[in-house]
């Protein structure tokens, strides 16, 4: 029995030690905002959140998690009551499938509580590990700004030098929205992201 703490909530799980996270949180804890992608570390549409770092459920066992704070997407909010993230990204409507989208909310939410004032350079960089195959990456990345806005409160913008701001790198976003304006994005980014992150000891 090993025993996770999930959204501020223990459970204690009967599965093996080796079983991935993601399995434990969608057939056992019945959270299924994580999402079965390529089950390989590869996609990211699995982001958790693990002592607020962005992690990959579907090469997490268990076994490494006892003591440490999990989150999903679930413990951002709730229908009746979503968190900045959530409204974020309906207000701008940031997704099509939507698939990908509780994984990118999971590693941008990481990224603002780290630093609220990310930069448009340091938001893109940061999702690059999440995959997105419907191309909705401009409008998910404006989300993300609009969800730093609400995080940071009135009178503040992403981007805006701050004690938590870290200097702009790189070119600036065209978030000119068309109904290719995702192509751009995607030429420039790798297909896959063989990054994996598993949480430390
Ligand atoms: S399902 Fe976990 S990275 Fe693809
Ligand atoms: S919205 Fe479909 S994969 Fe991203």
């Amino acid at each position: 029995m090993i025993e996770l703490k999930v959204n501020g909530h223990s459970h204690n799980v009967s599965a093996e030690p080796e079983t991935p996270l993601l399995y434990v949180l969608r057939d056992d804890l019945q959270l299924n905002a994580a999402k079965f992608g390529c089950g390989l570390g590869q996609c990211g549409s699995c982001t958790v959140l693990v002592d607020g770092a962005p992690t990959l459920s579907c090469v997490t066992p268990i076994m490494l998690l006892e003591g440490r704070q999990i989150t999903t997407l679930e413990g951002l909010g709730s229908l009746e009551d979503p968190g900045p993230m959530q409204r974020a990204f309906i207000e701008e409507q940031a997704a099509q499938c939507g698939y990908c989208i509780p994984g990118m909310m999971m590693r941008a939410q990481a990224l603002l509580q780290r630093n609220p004032r990310a930069s448009d350079a340091e938001i893109r960089a940061n999702l690059e590990p999440n995959l997105c195959r419907c191309g909705t990456h401009m409008r998910i990345l404006r989300a993300v700004r609009r969800a730093a806005t609400l995080i940071a409160g009135p009178g503040s913008s992403p981007g805006t030098p701050g004690t938590h701001a870290a200097s702009a790198a790189g070119p600036q976003l065209d978030t000119s929205d068309t109904d290719n304006d995702a192509q751009g994005d995607a030429r420039s980014r790798p297909a896959h992201s063989e990054k994996r992150e598993r949480p430390e000891r």
